[in-house]
């Protein structure tokens, strides 16, 4: 089949509520799609790699005039693209120029907490590095790299704080897929913004408790991209980098998009569409096959019916490669016959938004689970008010399986191994979660303002021989 539907609520989507900010074209020239350089290590062996990411104030040239002053990751905005390999060790140098401190966060990447993590209990000051080590070791994937630092997560990331990570295995290598990267194989960071006086931005005149949006959509960083087609077959890996906002795309003349990979990598089996939604934090990868299209022609993406990206197709070869109908198999343990059941609830909107009826506490634990042991989490969202609004919930320390929504099957696309679901008002969506590591982790609404207005909490993935292990937490000191 070719799913043709959004699959949420259209009840629940971001236009209904009173603060939405529509997309709208931004009046300035169309300028190349901006592709990150990928970040070079600084050393490297069979087995471990060396680099260094360093969080920077800079100015981007993104609209004609005045450099707009942003942040970013090893460059002025946004950050060049990490590539891991599954196997290998790797050995960060996390380095701060910025004016404060921030944390740096691997959303997606299974590793310890609190600390390499990097969520809020992971600062690191100006002017003080310090080295992380870890091994990856999880299937391919599209992850990405943000601050974290709480209560100014949504601060840090409208300035520019997020990069995408990708990771590698043999298995994604065997596949017939599009991996020349900048080529074929695209990040598309999905953001938002609004330019005020002398292009620069303006958090604090632009926040919204519920989530702040701006009209102009950024891809990559760019206003009003277009990006060279040289190939037949294109993969695009979209990032919702937005601090709020929910992406509905589509493509002119409704080509069709095959996803073959979702937040923790492939797919069991690709799914076609012609329209898909991403909400804030998820990652999806697709296919587009041009063989209908020659050299001249232009195909364009949508969100809602704002076109966001320009694809100008040239000359390319055929393409003769076919997918195969198995991509992947996801193997999540089962879950132990009465095992504890977590629960989760998500209530309110703008100030009175709450998880489990409190706000966040940096220094207390709401939650435990013993390691390498895999449990239900039930994730309600009791917003039905007004129609309610989607919150998109997410889970430091790893990837989870979508087990039901309300009872019924979950999504087409979201078979595979996800880190963030976006949960519709008056639902129950039931996921089993397992820790590779213990540790503290923390579990929130993926909205950064919800995040930081306190709908997040925090756990203990905890082992027998230290079941009650103290780690060194961080208060909220950082204003
Ligand atoms: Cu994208 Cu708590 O993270
Ligand atoms: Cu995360
Ligand atoms: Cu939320």
């Amino acid at each position: 089949p070719i799913y043709d539907k959004y699959f949420f609520n259209e009840s629940a989507y971001d236009y209904h509520d009173g603060g939405y900010v529509p997309l709208e074209v931004y009046d300035s020239p169309a300028v190349p799609l901006n592709i990150p350089a990928l970040l070079k290590p600084d050393r490297e062996t069979d087995t471990d790699v060396w680099m260094t990411v360093h969080a920077q104030p800079g100015e981007t040239q993104i609209l004609p005039g005045e450099k707009t002053k942003t942040w970013g990751y090893n460059q002025s905005l946004l950050g060049q693209t990490v590539v891991f390999r599954s196997g290998k060790t790797y050995h960060v140098t996390l380095k701060n120029s910025l004016p404060e401190l921030t944390t740096f966060h691997w959303h997606g990447l299974d590793v310890p907490g609190p600390f390499i993590d990097g969520g809020c209990h992971a600062p690191i000051y100006p002017g003080q590095p310090k080295e992380i080590t870890f091994k990856v070791d999880q299937p391919a994937a599209t992850t990405w790299l943000h601050a974290h630092p709480c209560p100014l997560t949504g601060w840090d990331v409208w300035h520019g704080l997020a990069a995408m990570v990708y990771i590698k295995d043999a298995h994604e290598d065997s596949l017939p897929l599009p991996r020349n990267y900048g080529v074929d194989d695209i990040p598309v960071v999905l953001q938002d913004r609004r330019f005020h006086e002398d292009n620069q931005w303006d958090y604090d005149a632009d926040y919204d408790p519920d989530g702040t949006a701006g009209p102009t959509a950024l891809i990559n960083g760019t206003v009003n991209p277009v990006f060279d087609v040289t190939t037949q077959k294109l993969r695009l890996r979209f990032l919702d980098g937005a601090n709020r906002r929910e992406w509905r795309l589509h493509l002119s003349d409704d080509l069709v998009m095959t996803q073959i990979a979702s937040d923790g990598g492939l797919l069991p089996e690709p799914v076609k569409l012609t329209k898909l939604m991403i909400t804030c934090a998820e990652r999806a990868e697709v296919l587009l096959d041009f063989k209908d299209y020659k050299a001249g022609d232009q195909v364009i993406l949508y969100s809602d019916d704002t076109p966001i990206l320009t694809f100008n197709i040239k000359d390319f070869a055929p393409d003769n490669t076919v997918l195969p109908d198995q991509l992947a198999e996801i193997t999540y343990p089962d879950v132990e016959p009465n095992a504890n059941i977590h629960q989760v609830v998500l209530a309110g909107t703008d100030e009175e938004i709450t998880i489990n009826g409190r706000k966040f506490g940096m220094m207390r634990i709401d939650d435990r689970q013993q390691l390498g042991v895999t449990e239900y989490w039930d994730i309600t969202n009791t917003n039905d008010c007004c129609g309610g609004m989607l919150h998109p919930y997410h889970m430091h320390g790893g990837s989870f399986q979508i087990v039901s929504r309300n009872g019924q099957a979950p999504y087409p696309n979201e078979m595979g191994y996800k880190d963030t679901v976006s949960v519709n008002p008056g639902e129950t969506v039931r996921i089993k979660m397992r820790f590779n590591y213990a540790g503290v982790f923390m579990y929130h609404c993926h909205i950064i303002e919800h995040e930081d207005g306190g709908m997040m909490a925090q756990m203990q993935v905890w082992t027998p021989d230290d079941p009650h292990k103290k780690y060194d937490l961080m208060e909220m000191d950082t204003l």
